[in-house]
């Protein structure tokens, strides 16, 4: 049997239809080129030892058989313990390990720190026992991660760090299918500074839907057509195209109320230096809005994004997913 695994896989952005995703309706996320490592490697003793670095952590210890699934364990390492007992649960095993991860991102750009995590955990400890579970197998036993800690989701962070590069993804995982770019597009990140709690933004449209059936269906039905859209549009790299949809389901995105001053003022910035189109990308509230324009004007729209408040953040869409680095 090996003894040590390390996997490394991609944060992400999302591009179109971030919230209808969340009931059964199609979205665009991407992997960018910013990724988290976890190692995991076997120890003699009856425990997972998980360490953290990046959020504070170190030498967190539990017994194998007291391991939870989300209750009362420390947020910065949830999602690795529900993960690796999800796990266990469908593959006993008999011996302990620690876990190890590192990231080249900060956890609060929204970049989908804790599904890289969870990804990470489920790859390293399918190729250190030998399970051979594919793709979609790994799938589902990080949507199941997910959804036992936080109730709420839709999996599309997941597939990104499992599949990479850019995917039209089914809420769920009912359909991931990849698009193939004829280049890389330049999108521009602009961050607010401001974390976004998700599952709260997902909880308070779930609101807004239950007391607006019919409109907010409307809005969902509307981000749909523009999703199928867009996916012809990233196809051929029509830039002025998808800046325009971008623009659209920012529009929509606010009419469902998760858009933020602070997000606004990004977005405005961006468009008024001549972008094609900008919206916020996830949940909104914070995290992350994105751009996209002509390449002459790239370094006008930053400076603009920058002198309104936000901070540019370099990083390259369509990246790679998940990857075994070493294994021994
Ligand atoms: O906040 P993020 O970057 O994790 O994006 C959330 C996107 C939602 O559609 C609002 C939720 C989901 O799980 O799809």
């Amino acid at each position: 049997m090996k003894k040590k695994v390390k996997v490394s896989a991609p944060g992400k952005l999302m591009l179109f239809g971030e919230h209808a995703v969340v009931y059964g309706y199609p979205c665009i996320v991407t992997a960018v080129d910013q990724r988290i490592e976890v190692t995991v490697e076997t120890v003699d003793k009856d425990i997972l030892e998980i360490n953290a670095p990046d959020v504070g952590f170190g030498a967190y210890v539990k017994r194998l058989n007291s391991l939870s699934k989300g209750e009362n364990v420390p947020k910065e390492v949830v999602f690795v313990e529900t993960a690796v007992r999800n796990f266990l649960e469908q593959y006993p095993v008999k011996t302990g390990f620690r876990i190890t991860t590192k990231s080249q991102f900060s956890s609060q750009f929204g970049f989908g720190s804790s599904s890289a995590v969870t990804v990470g955990v489920i790859a390293t400890l399918n190729s250190l026992f030998g399970k051979q579970l594919n793709k979609k197998q790994i799938f589902d036993m990080c949507y199941k991660t997910v959804l036992d800690v936080q109730g709420v989701g839709s999996g599309f962070d997941l597939a990104a760090a499992i599949w990479g590069g850019t995917l039209y993804f089914v809420g769920g995982g009912k359909r991931i299918i990849p698009i193939r770019m004829s280049r890389r597009l330049p999108f521009i990140v602009g961050y607010t500074g401001i974390k976004a709690d998700t599952p709260t933004l997902v909880r308070q449209v779930g609101e807004l839907y239950k007391s607006n059936r019919r409109v907010i269906g409307k809005i969902f039905d509307a981000t749909n057509l523009l999703v199928d859209e867009a996916k012809k549009d990233l196809n051929s790299g029509d830039m002025e195209r998808l800046g325009e949809l971008m623009n659209i389901n920012q529009g929509l995105l606010d009419a469902l109320g998760v858009s933020s001053q602070e997000l606004d003022s990004l977005i405005s910035a961006a468009r008024e230096k001549g972008a094609y189109g900008a919206k916020l990308s996830g949940a909104g509230g914070g995290d992350c809005m994105i751009a996209i324009c002509a390449t002459s004007k790239k370094s006008l729209v930053e400076s603009a994004i920058n002198t309104a408040g936000g901070t540019v953040l370099r990083v390259e869409t369509n990246a790679q997913g998940m990857q075994i680095e070493n294994e021994s």
